[in-house]
C-alpha cells in the first residue's frame, strides 16, 4: 500500500524519534543531539547518534541510519507499512487507505462502527439503569469495581430490547443490525430477534478502540456460558484479542504481555494492575494472534490452567508456535494452580502471588522439553533415543534456521546433562529406577524439568562396546599428561576439547587444565601432589593404574618421550572426533548461515585441524 506522502510527514513530525529510540537504548543527551549504544553491532563505547531536530539516528560504527521508521522497521524486523501502522498509531493517526475500493470498504467498515458504537453505548445505558440491577450486580459480585465496568465499557442486553428500542431503530436501519451480528433474521420468514438477549456484555474493540462485536455472558447456568458476535466485516474472531486497546499502552510501558483465557480474567488482571492483559476469544492461538502480541513484547506470557485440559492447550501453544518463531521472539508459559484461572487466582492469592508465577514463567524450550519427558520414563538407549527423535521432530518443524540451530543444540545439551546426571547419580551403573521428568501434582509442567536434580537417576551405564573403549582411551589420555605434563603445553587445547563423559574424569581434567594454565612450568610430581590434595586422590590412583598401563604403555612415566608423543598423538585423535564433527558442523551451519569471509577461515581453520590434532595450539 503506497503511503500519501503528507501523511508520512505527519507521522514524522508526531513522534518523537528519542522517544521511540530510548525504549530500547539507553541514550545520553549531549547538546542538541543524543548518544548511545548502538542497537545494531556489538559495541563498547557509544557510536549511535539521535537527532530529534533532524528527526534522524546515525551509527558511526557500523554505519546504519535512518528515520523513525526505519528505525522501527530495523529493531523490530518489521515491513515498512507495519512500521509506518505503528508509528501511525504511536501519533494517534488513523492509517488512510488508497484503493477506492479499499476506501469504500473502509467507509463501510466505519459505517458499522459507528454502529457498534452506539449499540454499545445503549447497553452501557441498560446496565446502570434499573432493568440492569441484576446484572450490574452480577458483576460487581465478581469483584468488579464500577470503575472496571465503565473503563471496560460493560453492558447489559436485556431481551428483545434493541429491535424495540425507540432510539436504535430510527437511527439504525435493521440490515445495518444485521450486518454488525446484533440482529438475526431466521430463514423461515419469522420475525427478527435480538442475538444479545438477557445477557451481561463485554464490547470487544479493535487496537484503535473501536468497538466491533460483544461477548455475552449467561448470569445464570444456561448454555451457553458465554455467546460471542458472529465474524462480520469489522470481526474476525482469529484475529482479535479482547482488552488489546487497553493493553497495548501498557505492554509498551512495561515490557510484557500476558495472555489469559477469557473476558473476565483480562479485566479481573487489569483491575489488579496487569492492565497488559489480553485473551483470544475462546479459541486456540492463531498466527495472527501470535504476530499481534509479538508486537507488543518479545515475550508474551500465556497462563494455562494447571489441570489436564490446560496443560493440552498450552502444549498445542507451544506445538503451533514453533513454526512461526524469529530471532528474539517467543512465547512463556504458567501453568496456573489446577482450576484457577487468572481472575480466580488474583482474588484468592491477591496480584503479588500472580506476578510471582508471571516472573517464573517458564521458557518456550523447557516447555517442549517438559512435554516430551513428563510422565515418561527415559531409562533404555531405544528410549533415549524416541527422545531424541522427538526433540529432533520438534527442532524441524521451526522455520527459522538460526532459531531451529540453536534448539538442536539446547537440546543436545539437555539430553546430554540428562545421560551424564543419571550417571553422577549412580557411580555408572542403573539401578533401574528409572527417570520420570516433569512433576507430580497440580503444577503442571515442571520448570526446567526437574530431571536434573540428580535425584531420579534412571539411564544406565554403558557398560560395554564403544563406551568403554572411549573411556580408557579417557584415562589413557590424562595418565600420559599427568606424567609428561609437557604435553600440555602442545594439546591443552585439545584435551579441553575432548567430551569427556566420566564426570570424575572430567573434573580431572579440569583441574589438570587450571593447573597448566597457572603454572610457569609444570612437573609431573608438583602436578600429581596437587591433584591429590584437591579431591583428585582416588581418581587419579585409578587412572595411574595398571589397569590402564596395560593397554598403554606409552602414558607411564618411564616410556621413551618419541613413544609417549606418538601413542599420545593416536590416542587424542580418535577421541577428538566426535568433538571435531560437532565444531565442523557447526561451523558449517555458521557460514550456510551467513557466509562470510570469517565463517569461511573458520571452516577451513577446523578442517585442517582435524587432520592435525595439536595444531589448535599453534
Ligand atoms: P471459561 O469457561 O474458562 O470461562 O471460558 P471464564 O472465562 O472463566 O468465564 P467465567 O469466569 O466463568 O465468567 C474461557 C473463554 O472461552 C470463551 C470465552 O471467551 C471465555 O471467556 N467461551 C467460553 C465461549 O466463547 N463460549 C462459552 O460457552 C464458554
Ligand atoms: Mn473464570
Amino acid at each position: 500500500m503506497a503511503f500519501p506522502p503528507q501523511f508520512l510527514d505527519e507521522v514524522r513530525a508526531r513522534v518523537r524519534l528519542s522517544d521511540i529510540v530510548s525504549r530500547t537504548v539507553k541514550l545520553t543527551r549531549r547538546g542538541r543531539e543524543f548518544t548511545g549504544l548502538c542497537p545494531f553491532h556489538n559495541e563498547k563505547t557509544p557510536s549511535f547518534t539521535v537527532s530529534d531536530d533532524k528527526n534522524f539516528y546515525h551509527c558511526f560504527g557500523c554505519g546504519s541510519h535512518g528515520d523513525v521508521i526505519g528505525f522501527v522497521m530495523e529493531q523490530d524486523g518489521l515491513t515498512f507499512p507495519e512500521a509506518v501502522e505503528r508509528m501511525a498509531v504511536e501519533a494517534g493517526l488513523e492509517v488512510p487507505v488508497s484503493t477506492p475500493q479499499e476506501r469504500e470498504r473502509e467507509k463501510r467498515r466505519a459505517e458499522l462502527a459507528d454502529v457498534m458504537e452506539v449499540v454499545c453505548a445503549f447497553y452501557e445505558r441498560m446496565l446502570w439503569s434499573t432493568d440492569g440491577k441484576a446484572a450490574l450486580n452480577y458483576l460487581r459480585r465478581r469483584g468488579l469495581t464500577d470503575e472496571t465496568i465503565k473503563r471496560y465499557r460493560l453492558g447489559f442486553a436485556p431481551a428483545g430490547n434493541l429491535l424495540k428500542s425507540a432510539i436504535i431503530s430510527d437511527e439504525i436501519p435493521e440490515p445495518m443490525l444485521r450486518e454488525g451480528g446484533l440482529v438475526r433474521k431466521p430463514d423461515d420468514g419469522r420475525a427478527s430477534y435480538d442475538f444479545f438477549r438477557d445477557r451481561v456484555l463485554f464490547p470487544i474493540a479493535d487496537a484503535r478502540g473501536r468497538v466491533i462485536a460483544f461477548g455475552g455472558r449467561n448470569m445464570g447456568d444456561g448454555e451457553p456460558k458465554y455467546l460471542n458476535s458472529p465474524d462480520t466485516p469489522l470481526f474476525d474472531k482469529g484475529r482479535t484479542l479482547y482488552g488489546i486497546e487497553h493493553a497495548r499502552k501498557a505492554a509498551y510501558d512495561r515490557g510484557r504481555a500476558i495472555v489469559a483465557e477469557g473476558y473476565m480474567d483480562v479485566i479481573a488482571l487489569a483491575q489488579a494492575g496487569f492492565a497488559e492483559s489480553v485473551a483470544p476469544l475462546g479459541t486456540a492461538l492463531t498466527e495472527s494472534h501470535v504476530a499481534q502480541l509479538w508486537k507488543l513484547t518479545d515475550e508474551p506470557v500465556l497462563c494455562f490452567d494447571g489441570d489436564k485440559a490446560g496443560q493440552r492447550a498450552a502444549g498445542r501453544a507451544a506445538e503451533r508456535v514453533l513454526p512461526l518463531l524469529e530471532p528474539g521472539k517467543s512465547l512463556r508459559f504458567v501453568s496456573l494452580p489446577s482450576g484457577e484461572d487468572p481472575d480466580s487466582l488474583v482474588s484468592t492469592r491477591g496480584p503479588a502471588a500472580f506476578e510471582a508465577m508471571i516472573e517464573k514463567a517458564t521458557p518456550l524450550d523447557t516447555m517442549i522439553w517438559s512435554m516430551e519427558t513428563s510422565g515418561r520414563v527415559i531409562d533404555t538407549p531405544e528410549r533415549i533415543a524416541g527422545l531424541e527423535k522427538r526433540l529432533e521432530d520438534r527442532t524441524l518443524s521451526i522455520a527459522d534456521r538460526k532459531v531451529q540451530f540453536q534448539y538442536q543444540a539446547r537440546f543436545r545439551e539437555k539430553l546430554r546433562d540428562m545421560v551424564n546426571a543419571r550417571r553422577a547419580g549412580s557411580g555408572g551403573r542403573g539401578q533401574g529406577r528409572g527417570f520420570a521428568g516433569g512433576r507430580q501434582g497440580g503444577r503442571g509442567f515442571g520448570r526446567d524439568g526437574g530431571w536434573n536434580q540428580g535425584e531420579t537417576p534412571g539411564i544406565p551405564g554403558p557398560r560395554t562396546g564403544p563406551n568403554i573403549l572411549k573411556k580408557r582411551r579417557e584415562q589413557v589420555l590424562l595418565a600420559t599428561v599427568i606424567n609428561h605434563p609437557g604435553l600440555l603445553d602442545v594439546f591443552a587445547e585439545d584435551l579441553a576439547m575432548i567430551n569427556v563423559s566420566d564426570p570424575m574424569l572430567d573434573k580431572l581434567r579440569e583441574e589438570i587444565l587450571k593447573v597448566h594454565a597457572l603454572a610457569e612450568e609444570l612437573d609431573s610430581s608438583s602436578l600429581k601432589n596437587h591433584l591429590a590434595t584437591t579431591g583428585n586422590n582416588e581418581i587419579l590412583h585409578s587412572v595411574l593404574g595398571p589397569e590402564v598401563y596395560v593397554h598403554a604403555a606409552f602414558a607411564r612415566e618411564d616410556a621413551p618421550e618419541g613413544d609417549v608423543r606418538s601413542g599420545f598423538l593416536e590416542t587424542l585423535s580418535r577421541q577428538l572426533q566426535p568433538a571435531r564433527r560437532a565444531q565442523l558442523e557447526e561451523a558449517r551451519q555458521f557460514f550456510v548461515e551467513d557466509p562470510t569471509d570469517e565463517n569461511w577461515e573458520r571452516l577451513e581453520k577446523l578442517k585442517s585441524d582435524s587432520r592435525a590434532p595439536g595444531s589448535a595450539a599453534g
